[in-house]
């Protein structure tokens, strides 16, 4: 295998795997119907199963029956994740079993990896708690924090709108497009990374976050500040979803118009992220200068573009501190640079 360096054998073995995983969600199997059903209440019909490639493994030894016919050879599979070796016989068992299936695809448009949302209603009781989502493993085509869901079919719509929305769910992705907010990507439960700052900058300046509003978004968002943030001539905002949902049981409950209805009210993720320190200070400005100087100065002192650290000061200062004032802030931010060289 690795015949060549565009990993076409690979890419092969996965589209080809996925297709199959989709033809047995499209099938007459008793399974297979639960699960279009359960997809249809979460608003995804047949048109966008096929649009979106969704597939599904309702026992483990789907693919790898094939395997041990000997019809498909193991070694791409066992390479690729998604089958292992069994702990009980010679055999094999797919790693996506009991699962519906999600294709990912790169950033060059190709199917590089596949995501598995449990989905198991036929079995009774649970021994262990399995993880809700699971994904390929980590390898040479597919590594998590290198890629956009969605990215590649969003590129067009991301440079006519003139911004990207970036959630943290496919489920959300998912909803928004087939809603037409056709310019959004996921980040696959992780925060923004270096490499995903990079490929959206080089398409766009205007980047909204729009995570879950729970308390794993707002770290997300604030992990995301941190590495984003200092990117030059890049607008980071922040989509605030009210009532603790994501954004896709938010379409679900009030509709997409509601959505767009939000979406004037973006504010920079440097206000969002002050805002959540500030509350943790319990909204006692001496406790909130401490956290600023700690973990909000370093970042914005990163910045390469001195016009954008004094909007940042300047925005501190008149909003938080009293008897602050930004020159206050600069010293001790370049106080802080001369302590870390
Ligand atoms: P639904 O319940 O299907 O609506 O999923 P969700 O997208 O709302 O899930 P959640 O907000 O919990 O997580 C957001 C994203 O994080 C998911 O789309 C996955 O990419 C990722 N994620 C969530 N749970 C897991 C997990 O157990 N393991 C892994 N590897 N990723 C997860
Ligand atoms: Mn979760
Ligand atoms: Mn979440
Ligand atoms: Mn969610
Ligand atoms: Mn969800």
């Amino acid at each position: 295998l690795k015949l060549d360096k565009n990993f076409e054998i690979e890419k092969e073995y996965i589209a080809k795997s996925v297709y199959f995983y989709h033809k047995i969600l499209l099938s007459d199997l008793p399974l297979a119907k639960e699960a279009r059903l359960y997809l249809e209440q979460r608003g995804i019909e047949l048109e966008h199963i096929v649009k979106w490639g969704f597939g599904f493994c309702p026992y483990s030894n789907e693919l790898s029956r094939k395997v041990e016919k000997k019809l498909v050879p193991s070694e791409p599979l066992l390479e690729l994740g998604l089958i292992k070796k069994s702990k009980i016989n010679d055999g094999f068992y797919d790693f996506f079993h009991d699962r519906i299936i999600i294709p990912i695809y790169g950033h060059e448009g190709s199917i590089i990896a596949l995501s598995g949302r449990l989905f198991q209603p036929h079995l009774q009781s649970k021994t262990k708690e399995l993880p809700k989502y699971i994904n390929s493993p980590e390898s040479a085509i597919f590594a998590k924090s290198n890629v956009l869901y969605h990215f590649y079919a969003a590129l067009q719509s991301i440079v006519s709108y003139g911004f990207v929305l970036v959630v943290e769910g496919y489920m959300d992705c998912i909803s928004l497009v087939n809603a037409g907010v056709t310019n959004t990507v996921a980040v696959m439960g992780t925060s923004l990374t270096h490499s995903h700052m990079e490929a959206l900058s080089k398409v766009t300046k205007r980047i909204i976050i729009c995570f879950d509003s729970d308390k794993a978004g707002q770290n997300a968002a604030r992990r995301t500040f941190f590495i984003a943030f200092p990117f030059k001539g890049i607008d980071l905002e922040y989509l605030e979803i009210p009532d603790g949902k994501d954004p896709d049981d938010f379409i679900k409950k009030y509709g997409v118009n509601e959505f767009h209805a939000l979406i004037p009210k973006t504010e920079p993720l440097l206000n969002r992220v002050c805002k959540w320190f500030f509350e943790e200070s319990n909204f006692k400005p001496e406790v909130f200068l401490r956290q600023a100087k700690e973990h909000i100065l370093p970042i914005i002192l990163q910045h390469p573009d001195k016009q954008v650290q004094d909007e940042s000061l300047l925005f501190l200062c008149d909003k938080y501190f009293e008897n602050v004032y930004p020159e206050d802030l600069r010293q001790e931010m370049e106080g802080l640079s001369s302590l870390h060289i």
